[in-house]
């Protein structure tokens, strides 16, 4: 199978032996405890999980800068994103070493990690805004991801940390949230190598299905692993237990059998764009994953970045070799009513603009949120249906 990032093995940061975990359970009861933000918890989440290999911990200033800037911690590690643990105040934690970290997400903030103080930097506001421009390409609060990262804080708090459990991922999403060695265990379970990972937040429409079957036909691919996001989301981004139903629904009625595993990860979602398109690449290798589908508009949110910025990082700025991953660059699919089916829109011959049904995620949330049914253009029927019940109850 394929070797992790930066590493010969996975280095999951959740603490396997029971009776370790809970010795520190026990001893993280008598530590100074914080609450941290999402973001922190999901990248305690994502480390626990091994999608993160090879990371120990929390990154200082002087890496997430570098990473920030040019994609690469101090020591070399090509890195695309900051994984850090930002805080406002940090003064019931000044001098000591290890701490409790508890988690924003459940009742009663029980604790989800132990950190080992290696240093509390205060990074300027300049130095938040530098990295927030990094990321996200641009500073405009309006962003969803700047509007998240400024708003963090400015004390970087580093160092290595031990994983106690996964948050609310393992008991809410019990069928789907997978960690990057489940995963490993059971594509090799399903004796698959070659592997074609699908990055999505969305219930799945059909430019969604097609890009998966295309994908795997065109990479010679045993099997597809359709990796959904379980955490965090913008307002109006369709909850994670309504895409899971109606992506199961999908598979199971158009999908041959055995050939889609469907997961999902505990993070939150950036809308970072290329970079996260490069992070997404990072813990998809870490699944066991050979290639990854990057299509037009790659975790992209608004007219931030162009339609297929996501694509053209990996071949301009991710340096050869970085990635044993490969990315598999799907053109712009649409419905083609000439032919009666979703197409690669630079693929067919004799179409105008006219000829197609354009399909997005955000066109179907639009749609839904008006009331209006999604046509076999856009969704399966079953799935419209999935879909349209949650609208018809939720959203008014
Ligand atoms: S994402 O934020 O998770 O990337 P989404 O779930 O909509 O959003 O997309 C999942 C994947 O499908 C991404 O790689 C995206 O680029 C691709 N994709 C979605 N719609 C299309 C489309 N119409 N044409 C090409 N690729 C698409």
């Amino acid at each position: 199978m394929i070797k992790p990032h930066g590493s010969d093995r996975l280095k999951p940061l959740y603490v396997m032996d029971e009776k370790q975990r809970r010795e520190l359970e026990k001893e993280a009861l008598g530590l100074p405890s914080i609450i941290i933000s999402s973001a922190a918890a999901a990248n305690a989440v994502m480390l626990g999980s091994g999608y993160f290999t090879p990371l120990a911990g929390y990154m200082n200033l002087k890496d997430t800068l570098q990473v920030a800037e040019n994609m690469h911690t101090g020591a070399g590690l090509f890195w695309p994103v900051p994984i850090v643990n930002i805080l406002k105040d940090t003064s019931t934690i000044a001098n000591v070493k290890r701490i409790a970290l508890r988690d924003p997400n459940v009742e009663g903030n029980p604790v989800l990690a132990i950190q080992e103080i290696a240093a509390i930097e205060k990074a300027t506001d300049e130095q938040i805004r530098l990295v927030a421009e990094k990321i996200f390409r641009t500073t405009d609060p309006a962003h969803p991801g700047v509007a998240t990262f400024t708003s963090l804080g400015n004390y970087i708090v580093s160092g290595p940390i031990q994983v106690l459990n996964f948050s609310y991922f393992e008991s809410e999403f019990p069928d789907t949230f997978r960690t990057a060695y489940h995963i490993r265990e059971e594509m090799a379970k399903m004796g698959w190598e070659k592997v074609v990972a699908f990055q999505t937040r969305n219930p799945m429409h059909r430019a969604h299905e097609e890009l998966c079957k295309m994908a795997k036909d065109a990479t010679g691919a045993d099997g597809i692993l359709i990796h959904m996001l379980l955490g965090k989301l913008k307002e109006g981004d369709i909850p994670a237990d309504v895409r899971d139903a109606s992506i199961r629904k999908m598979v199971e009625l158009y999908f041959p059998a055995d050939t889609v595993l469907i997961t999902g990860y505990g993070f939150d979602m950036l809308y970072a764009g290329p970079r996260e398109a490069v992070l997404h690449a990072i813990f998809r290798q870490n699944s066991g994953c050979t290639h990854l589908i990057v299509g037009r508009d790659h975790a992209g949110v608004g007219n931030y970045y162009g339609p297929f910025d996501a694509q053209v990082i990996f071949d301009k700025e991710v340096p050869k070799g970085a990635l044993e991953i490969e990315i598999f660059k799907a053109d712009h699919t649409a419905w083609s009513k000439k032919l009666n089916k979703v197409v690669m829109m630079g693929q067919v011959e004799n179409h105008g603009k006219d000829d197609f049904v354009m399909l997005s995620g955000t066109k179907v949330r639009e749609m839904l949120s008006k009331g209006e049914p999604l046509p076999v253009e856009f969704a399966r029927p079953e799935v419209a249906e999935i879909l349209g019940q949650y609208y018809r109850s939720h959203v008014s």
